[in-house]
């Protein structure tokens, strides 16, 4: 086979996806005793990399990096490698090619990435990839796997099965994905079951890629943790932890009594029952060769060596002298409930820094200083705090890293947008992608306004272009208000670490 004809006329959304980035993982592997290689100086594998909008924002950030994904799909490498041309990267190699049939003098890799891959491929590539991590991760190597969990999408079954039925297997994905609407809207009328018809609103305006990959495609595998870890077993792999949000793990490992001592050999037994009773969906996994030593469950008392980064916001005035509930959101809309006074601190304080890391050390400091700021009367109790950091990295309300090199800039008076930001601005198919790796969620001014940035223009003037720009589309606003506007862009722009000091 030398390309996949759906991914060429549908090509997957290809995002940034933080939990990717090696420094996360690397984190994480570390709260298992594992210690990964430096990743800003890492070799870097992305296997079915789509176009690679996780892995270029990853080698445009560490230079010193070796970056190379491999895809199948001819339409979406060749867009991959004509950005990296023009971007005239010379640390990443987009290839088109089969993971099934990887190159022979790859070398060994550091961190290979593969997410959205194993549930989605036949059989035989799934053993493919498998062998691929075996083969390619060095000693020290992590891969991170994400797949389909049963637990969560058995009962989906029903509307798959429904949906492929009703559908023509013979038309183009795109003309495919139009009929499989119209059976949506059939069975919204049929079907009475609360969770299928949630799943039924939800894919009405899901990205039509994700509709046709994940219910119509041939293959959509959902695994349960057991037989993944046994296939890993077979492969001379080993689990070393999970890197997606977890609620509860905390609560599972108490009523188990897994203490870290005494679970040989349990510890899968209790991250499947987590799966069965969190109705786990998705799985993003880290992988490494059968002989690593590490750690489960993951330890507390290893957040100490780690840094952290967090966004979130509250509307709620914080108050913190009290351990109520204050609930914190993140640009993702995802909720947080924190209790503990010096951890509403060290969020606050986290918050006002970011994109930057702390250290444990440092947050620590930063957190009795937000506390004295606001003139709160309690101590902090560094154990309380070290408990309710745990369970917020376990959410990823707060993020851990081993990477504090990322810093947020200000809008000079000339603004000057780094040039992979000005490039995945111009490009209507790119997602313009944060220094922590996350998706912007840009109109099109915003991104006309991030294209001009190349240092040539004042704020004045690039306010003014914005205000032809919306007048020109209809929008008639007073020349204060798109000041205010491009300034509120501008630092946001900053705070996502797009702008060069
Ligand atoms: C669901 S998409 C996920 C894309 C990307 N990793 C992401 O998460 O955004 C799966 C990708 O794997 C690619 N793929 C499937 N089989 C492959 C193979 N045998 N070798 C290389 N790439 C493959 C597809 O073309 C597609 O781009």
């Amino acid at each position: 086979m030398d390309t996949l004809a759906s991914y060429d006329e549908l090509p997957y959304d290809s995002l940034p996806l933080p939990e990717t980035q090696p420094d996360v993982i690397a984190a994480v592997a570390r709260l298992h005793g594992f210690d990964a290689q430096d990743p800003t100086r890492a070799r870097i594998l992305e296997l079915g990399c789509a176009q690679g909008g996780n892995l270029i924002p990853l080698a445009w950030r560490w230079p010193a990096c070796e970056c190379i994904g491999i895809e199948l799909s001819r339409v979406q490498a060749a867009a991959g490698a004509d950005f990296v041309a023009h971007l005239g990267l010379q640390n990443v190699r987009i290839l088109h090619g089969d993971l099934a049939a990887l190159p022979g003098d790859l070398g060994e890799f550091d961190y290979i990435i593969a997410h959205g891959v194993y549930s989605w491929v036949p059989p035989a590539v799934q053993q493919a990839l498998l062998d691929a991590c075996r083969r390619h991760l060095s000693p020290q190597g992590l891969a991170y796997v994400s797949f389909n969990v049963a637990a969560g999408w058995a009962p989906l079954a029903p509307l798959r099965a429904a949906l492929r039925e009703r559908t023509d297997a013979a038309l183009p994905a795109p003309a495919r994905c139009r009929q499989a609407l119209r059976v949506l809207d059939e069975l919204a009328g049929e079907w009475s079951d609360a969770a299928l018809r949630k799943e039924i609103a939800y894919l009405r305006s899901a990205p039509p890629s994700y509709l046709f990959h994940e219910y119509l495609a041939e293959f959509n595998e959902a695994i349960d943790f057991a037989s993944f870890a046994a296939r890993l077993d077979s492969h001379d792999l080993r689990y070393v932890g999970e890197v997606g949000p977890r609620r509860a793990v905390v609560e599972l490992e108490d009523a188990w009594g897994l203490a870290p001592e005494g679970m040989t050999g349990r510890w899968h037994d209790a991250e499947g029952a987590l799966d069965a009773v969190l109705g786990t969906r998705f799985r993003r996994v880290l992988v490494a060769r059968a002989d690593a030593e590490c750690a489960q469950p993951p330890q507390v008392e290893r957040l100490a060596s780690l840094a952290f980064y967090a966004d979130l916001a509250s509307d709620e005035e914080i108050d913190l002298d009290a351990a109520n509930e204050q609930v914190f959101v993140n640009p993702a809309g995802n909720r947080f409930a924190v209790a503990e006074p010096a951890m509403k601190a060290a969020v606050m304080a986290l918050s006002m820094v970011y994109p930057r890391a702390l250290t444990y050390a440092a947050l620590l400091d930063a957190a009795h200083g937000v506390m004295a700021d606001f003139g709160a009367a309690g101590e902090i109790d560094a154990m309380v705090l070290q408990d309710a950091l745990f369970r917020l990295v376990m959410v990823h309300g707060v993020m851990p890293t081993v990477w504090t090199g990322a810093t947020g800039g200000e809008p000079g008076e000339r603004p000057v947008a780094h040039a992979l930001a000005r490039l995945q601005a111009v490009r209507p198919d790119w997602v313009v992608s944060g220094t922590r790796h996350v998706a912007l969620d840009l109109d099109a001014a915003g991104r006309e306004l991030l294209a001009r940035l190349d240092g040539t223009l004042t704020q004045d003037a690039l306010s003014a272009h914005m205000h032809a720009n919306l007048r020109g589309s209809g929008l008639e606003l007073a020349r204060t208000q798109v000041d205010a506007l491009t300034a509120r862009q501008l630092w946001q722009f900053a705070r996502q670490g797009l702008l060069i000091a």
